[in-house]
């Protein structure tokens, strides 16, 4: 079954995606039975340097020609106000959509989900949160069985990579803020980043898919690490203990707490060792107790990974998937390596 992906955005997370899908296709084929096409990219600037030549054929500026020409439209765009235009458009012309936008779904998604549930069509947000943790699959389906009590995720790479590097590296607030700039981590505005509310939109959506309600995002407290100094972190070193910034959701019988702020965690807990740009969120479950999820919360190539993790999943459900089961066959003949006897 053949599905037709168009992508408006081709920026950072654009770009891995259009890589993933040529350089992969034939894999994910494999595995799924489904024959995944780039139909059109829409960018409104071809001429600024990209890491992945995107073919000629492919390109437009026209962010119609990509709802026209696809089955299931992904946005990438980021900001909020023509992203929305744009989600809105796909939806009411029948089309499912991906989007990693956490800002806009966690402040404003209530009219687009409301949208797509009476267009009885899919919103895939995985690489909204986490970059390339699989979370928002794992609160939604591995956890589905569980009553989730509580939620503490480290979920801004920009932040933990500048927190880390002032920990390991002694470098000061502004240097790892333009280093995590330059290495396409950091928001278009990254205030977004360090001064929590990236943070926020995520443990929102987190929040969503673990209680099932989209809380109102100006309830959520909100304190990022814009006045952390490096005397801050080194003291807590001292002591035994590491900075993150922390994004909490915790169930209190019938009420959630929602709150991101700065936090001393000891060091040798393992949401404390989670460094770089690198997020984890443990997840409680009334069943299942604690599990950790951990991995690569921003860049190109992990956020395509998720992007594309829901493309599969919503190709999938076009088909209704008869072609394969989930067990899959690989071609590539692997045998046993046996040298390290
Ligand atoms: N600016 C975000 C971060 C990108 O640093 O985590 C990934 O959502």
């Amino acid at each position: 079954m053949e599905v037709k992906v168009g992508i408006v955005g081709c920026g950072v997370v654009g770009t891995g995606t259009v890589a993933l899908l040529l350089e992969n296709a034939k894999v994910i084929e494999e595995k799924t039975g489904i024959k995944l096409s780039i139909s059109k990219v829409a960018d409104k600037d071809w001429s600024r340097p990209r890491e992945y030549e995107v073919p000629s054929t492919l390109r437009t500026t026209d962010y119609r020609e990509v709802i026209e020409s696809s089955d299931i439209v992904v946005e990438l765009v980021g900001g909020k106000d023509f992203a929305k235009r744009l989600l809105l458009e796909a939806l009411e012309r029948g089309k499912h959509v991906v989007t990693a936008n956490k800002h806009l779904l966690a402040e404003d998604g209530e009219e687009i989900f409301k949208k797509a549930k009476e267009k009885g069509l899919m919103v895939g947000f995985e690489a909204s949160v986490g970059g390339g943790i699989p979370i928002i699959k794992a609160l939604r389906e591995g956890l589905v069985g569980n009553r989730v009590q509580n939620i503490y995720g480290i979920l801004n790479g920009t932040t933990n990579y500048i927190l880390t590097q002032m920990l390991e590296q002694d470098v000061s607030f502004d240097t790892a803020l333009k280093r995590a700039q330059e290495l396409g981590y950091a928001e278009a505005d990254p205030s977004l980043d360090i001064d929590g509310w990236d943070s926020a939109h995520k443990i929102t959506l987190l929040a969503f898919v673990g209680f099932g309600k989209l809380f109102p995002f100006e309830e959520v407290y909100v304190e990022g690490i814009r006045n952390i100094d490096l005397l801050d972190v080194e003291l807590g070193k001292d002591l035994g203990y590491t900075l993150k910034l922390l994004a909490i959701a915790k169930r209190m019988d019938s009420e959630v707490e929602l709150r991101v702020h700065p936090t001393f965690i000891p060091s040798d807990n393992p949401l404390a060792k989670v460094s770089d740009v690198y997020n984890a969120v443990l997840v409680e479950g009334d069943f299942v107790g604690k599990t950790m999820f951990y991995g690569r919360g921003a860049g190109s190539k992990p956020t395509a990974s998720a992007v594309v993790s829901d493309i599969v999943d919503i190709a999938k459900s076009i088909g209704s998937c008869k072609s394969q089961s989930w067990l899959w066959e690989s071609k590539e003949g692997f045998r046993i390596n046996k040298n390290f006897y």
